[in-house]
């Protein structure tokens, strides 16, 4: 059942480019330039007049929001806000009618996300669905949704739904920004070719996966990783810790680059290794700055990069290149090394990389 890997885990990574084309399948048109998403058709009104959109998950899915924060804002021009769900639940909910709440989940089960949605629900806001098993009870309870279609997820960290939660806010960040005359036809015809080339490019990232086993291999036993990334690469640095803590066991952080020198900086020193995301163009100048002053204090640089970012991959001590896209997708494709990286050092501690200790795969308790 495994179908010849040695963890499930292994395997969902392996299935990240059919989870993105199942995803995609019939939803996109790189010709028109057209986003079809039936579940949200009958509602795409509301989201066009929403004053905002409240986007309430917990955990990998929470990161995943995040990432749709920046799609939304972006390409639909619509301001966002991601939650906790467990925070917006017991917090003042400032939320009502001409709202929109997004929830995101896997399972379709945890409780405090289903809290969330049913707090937003009774105040009269609309809530869309992101879900990935059909039929559960937040895929039920909500006004409109669209299926990740990722297929049975396994293993209890979370990775092919990862990917394809995000393809699926990208379809309807491009879809809104048609609609809000926020990005032209011509624009989403570009997006969507790109979009469309993903899957290709995340079995390409998986064709060579000795050098992120090498660097794996050096690095197993670190007592703590600090993983830094800007703008779309920020959340995938949050992802990419939460993945090495649940998996390996080894304390790691995610933080926005920039913050570093707001605190984190006073850890670095030689045994500390330093995940560099440094995928987006348009962040890149800045992200050099930043590996500078890591090299500085003696940091191990492990860089997330493009060909096109070759100052980055000549300053990092390692780097793992990943292809080229638009600064909109990239979390997709770097996000893939990360999770190869913690199963790998997961592997080589002897953890219980597809049931992690004190882990469950739905969290159906507050
Ligand atoms: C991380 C992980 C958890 C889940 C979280 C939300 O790898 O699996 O953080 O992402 O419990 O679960 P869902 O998406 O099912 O609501």
């Amino acid at each position: 059942e495994k179908g010849g890997y040695d963890h499930f885990m292994l395997k969902e990574i392996f299935e990240q480019p059919k989870a993105i084309s199942d995803c995609l399948r019939g939803r996109i048109d790189p010709d028109k330039g057209t986003v079809t998403l039936g579940g949200i058709d009958s509602i795409m009104d509301k989201l066009v007049n929403a004053n905002r959109i409240i986007i309430a998950a917990c955990g990998t899915s929470w990161h995943s929001g995040l990432v749709g924060e920046y799609l939304f804002e972006y390409l639909a021009k619509v301001p966002v806000e991601v939650e906790y769900a467990s925070e917006f639940r017991y917090k003042e909910q400032l939320i009502g009618e001409g709202d929109v709440m997004i929830v995101i989940s896997q399972s379709g089960e945890t409780a405090d996300t289903l809290a969330a949605l049913r707090a937003a629900k009774e105040r009269g806001a609309l809530v869309i669905g992101v879900v990935n098993v059909v039929g559960s009870t937040i895929a039920r309870e909500t006004d409109a949704g669209v299926y990740i279609h990722a297929g049975p997820e396994i293993g209890v960290a979370s990775t092919k739904a990862f990917t394809a939660q995000v393809t699926v806010l990208t379809m309807m960040a491009i879809k809104l920004g048609l609609s809000k005359n926020a990005i032209t036809i011509k624009e989403a015809k570009k997006l969507i070719s790109e979009l469309a080339k993903i899957p290709q490019k995340i079995e390409e990232i998986l064709q060579n996966t000795s050098e992120i086993e090498r660097i794996s291999n050096l690095f197993s036993y670190a007592p703590n990783f600090l993983y830094l990334g800007r703008s779309y690469s920020f959340p995938v640095a949050l992802e990419g810790a939460l993945k090495l803590k649940e998996i390996s066991y080894i304390h790691a952080e995610g933080y926005p680059a920039a913050e570093m020198k707001h605190g984190p900086i006073a850890l670095i020193d030689e045994m500390m290794p330093v995940v560099v995301i440094a995928a987006t163009h348009h962040t890149n100048d800045k992200m050099i700055s930043n590996i500078e002053e890591v090299r500085a204090r003696k940091g191990r640089i492990i860089a997330i990069t493009t060909p096109k970012n070759d100052e980055v991959g000549d300053l990092a001590e390692f780097s793992s290149i990943i292809p080229e896209t638009m600064d909109v997708f990239s979390p997709l494709l770097s996000v893939i090394p990360l999770q190869l990286l913690s199963y790998y050092i997961a592997v080589n501690r002897g953890c219980n990389v597809d049931q992690p200790r004190n882990l469950a795969k739905s969290v159906t308790v507050e």
